[in-house]
């Protein structure tokens, strides 16, 4: 049996990407050895509620450094034909840790992001949003005089409750799960897995390092562009795997 087959015959794919689903679009991961954001900035000095409160400035350039990069990227293939499946009932949801949108942008209409948006920031006060680009511009507090920040999840903050509520719900109705550029190293995302295998689903790991959930997976694929990867299957799809 393929990928492309498994697709095929699944009542319920649920797909969770992780940044390494946007690297083709020119955006960095996190973990990914030299070229990884962690690998040049100190998340736990930058990525925090503690430096939004007590570094607000090098937290502000930072994540105008984040906004700017993501201003100058655009959805791969990948993201196109993620939502192309979705059109034609082969997947169902993407629940995805990125923030960069890439997914909606490219036509996914069924999308939970687990870790907010880069594409807006909101006040802490009164909740307000606005989009990213004012922050770009140096508009850092609210017209009620609350601080603005992104609205992304921050290293020790809580998922909203709802978000993890339909992600749970979505990974145990699936009986196919793939997971798409991630590490799997950041709870709660990386229990997904588990939720969906342990509820019968097959799961399909396509990552260009090993994971340490490959050990759970019915396949995985490694050391291979999710890109190339993707429009393969799509290939395969088109040819009626069997
Ligand atoms: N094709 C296949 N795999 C890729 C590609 C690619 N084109 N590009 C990168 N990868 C793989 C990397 O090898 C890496 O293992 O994608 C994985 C991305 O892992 P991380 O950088 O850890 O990203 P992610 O798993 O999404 O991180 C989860 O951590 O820092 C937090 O909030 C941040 O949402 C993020 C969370």
């Amino acid at each position: 049996m393929t990928i492309a087959s498994w697709l095929t015959n699944s009542r319920k794919t649920v797909v969770l990407t992780g940044a390494g689903m946007s690297t083709e679009s020119g955006l960095p991961d996190f973990r990914s050895p030299r070229t990884g954001l962690w690998a040049r900035f100190n998340p736990s000095e930058l990525a925090t509620v503690d430096a939004l409160h007590h570094r607000h400035e090098s937290f502000v350039e930072f994540y105008q450094y984040r906004i700017r990069t993501l201003q100058q990227c655009q959805p791969h293939n990948g993201h196109r034909l993620l939502a192309d499946w979705e059109q034609r009932g082969i997947v169902r949801t993407i629940v995805t840790q990125n923030v960069d949108g890439f997914h909606q942008q490219a036509g996914s209409q069924c999308v939970i992001e687990l870790h907010g948006s880069l594409r807006t920031v909101h006040c802490q006060q009164c909740g307000q949003k606005q989009p990213s680009h004012v922050y770009l511009h140096g508009v850092l507090t609210c017209e009620c005089g609350g601080v603005l920040r992104p609205s992304v999840v921050l290293f020790g903050e809580p998922l909203p409750e709802r978000t993890i509520t339909q992600a749970w719900e979505e990974a145990r109705q699936a009986d196919l799960f793939l997971v798409l550029g991630s590490s799997l190293q950041v709870s709660p995302a990386n229990q997904l897995p588990f939720v969906a295998k342990q509820n019968g689903a097959k799961l399909v790991i396509i990552n260009w390092e090993p994971t340490e959930l490959d050990h759970l997976a019915d396949a995985v694929i490694h050391q291979r562009k999710i890109g190339e990867v993707l429009k393969e299957i799509d290939q395969q799809l088109t040819e009626g795997a069997p």
